[in-house]
């Protein structure tokens, strides 16, 4: 029997994600500190406003400068604020830098709603089932309008955007059923863009993703399209055509032509089916044609999820 991790709770909401403790303590250490500068602010006009009314028998010469005073009352704030600078970019980098073995799971908004596919196909509309203190990461991206996919209670909020992907993760420490909301003006029905996370037990979890009818995964499907579009051709290996190994490339570090490297990620991928001139790996001629208007947002997406499904072995992640 796994014991639960434990959950925190700011005011009325749940806190149901191993983020949601560090985002709550910054909240409130960001209130606390500007609400001291508020009330500070506030108290001191009302004290001078009194003490130099019209009339009041005060000193009103122009006070002698106190240099030490100045310097404080300049330089403590920097520092303060500066302290909440590193400390919220820490939390960001982490928040946005998901673990090796995190489950990845496809979303795709559109007017109005949440499409998820789990990695062996099981496919979900408007509701989410996750493992209970396991990593998952969402790989997102629109069909039409700019969405946002917001879960309070996990502390999580990130737009989804068409023509490319972006990411979160998450660990969820509490069971149960959490609201998921869409937190970006997207039409007319963008109020009734609702969802929910349902947490559940990683026994449970497990057996409800291996029941529901078997579709073939989207990684298969990507297998498929990587094969009819004629990418095999080059990039598979013992071709004739040299062209880089695609085999466990999420993740991986890219040596480019021009001297720059970067951690190859969904984006990566999409830009070089579509751009394939503006990141040519090292060792290679720019010689691969545009895929732009060949193939679909769904094939891109099934050849990300076939690339990441190869390098499985390498993270360890398993179903
Ligand atoms: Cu989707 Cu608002």
């Amino acid at each position: 029997m796994p014991t639960e991790p434990p959950t925190t709770a700011l005011l009325w909401l749940p806190g149901a994600s191993s983020i949601a403790p560090r985002t709550d303590r910054l909240f409130i250490a960001l209130v606390l500190l500007c609400g001291f500068v508020a009330v500070a602010v506030c108290v001191t006009m009302v004290v001078f406003c009194v003490r130099y009314r019209s009339g009041a028998k005060v000193e009103r010469s122009a006070i002698s400068r106190k240099l030490g005073l100045e310097l404080g009352w300049t330089l403590l704030p920097l520092a303060l604020f500066l302290v909440i600078f590193v400390w919220a970019a820490a939390d960001y980098v982490r928040l946005y830098r998901a673990p090796d073995n995190a489950l990845p799971i496809d979303v795709v908004a559109k007017q109005w709603m949440w499409k998820l596919e789990h990695r062996n196909g099981r496919r979900e509309i408007n509701e989410l089932h996750v493992p209970l203190g396991q990593p998952v990461r969402l790989v997102m991206t629109s069909q039409d309008a700019i969405h946002s996919f917001y879960v309070p209670a996990f502390r999580l909020k990130q737009d989804v955007v068409p023509g490319r992907y972006t990411s979160l993760w998450f660990e969820a420490t509490q069971l149960g059923t959490f609201q998921l909301f869409c937190a970006e003006y997207c039409g007319s029905e963008h109020a009734q863009m609702l969802g929910r996370i349902v947490v559940m037990r990683p026994a449970e979890f497990a057996q409800w993703l291996a029941s529901g009818t078997p579709e073939p995964s989207l990684a298969q499907y990507g297998f498929a399209r990587f094969r009819q579009l004629g990418c095999s051709g080059c990039h598979a290996a013992g071709s004739i055509l040299h062209a880089p190994a695609l085999e466990g490339l999420i993740g991986r570090t890219v040596h480019l032509q021009d001297g720059r490297s970067l951690v190859a990620d969904e984006n990566y991928v999409r830009d070089s089916i579509l751009l394939p001139k503006k990141d040519v790996v090292a060792g290679f001629d720019p010689v691969m044609p545009s895929f732009a208007g060949q193939v679909s947002e769904e094939d891109i997406r099934a050849l990300v999820a076939w690339l990441r499904s190869t390098g499985e072995a390498r993270t360890g992640v398993r179903p």
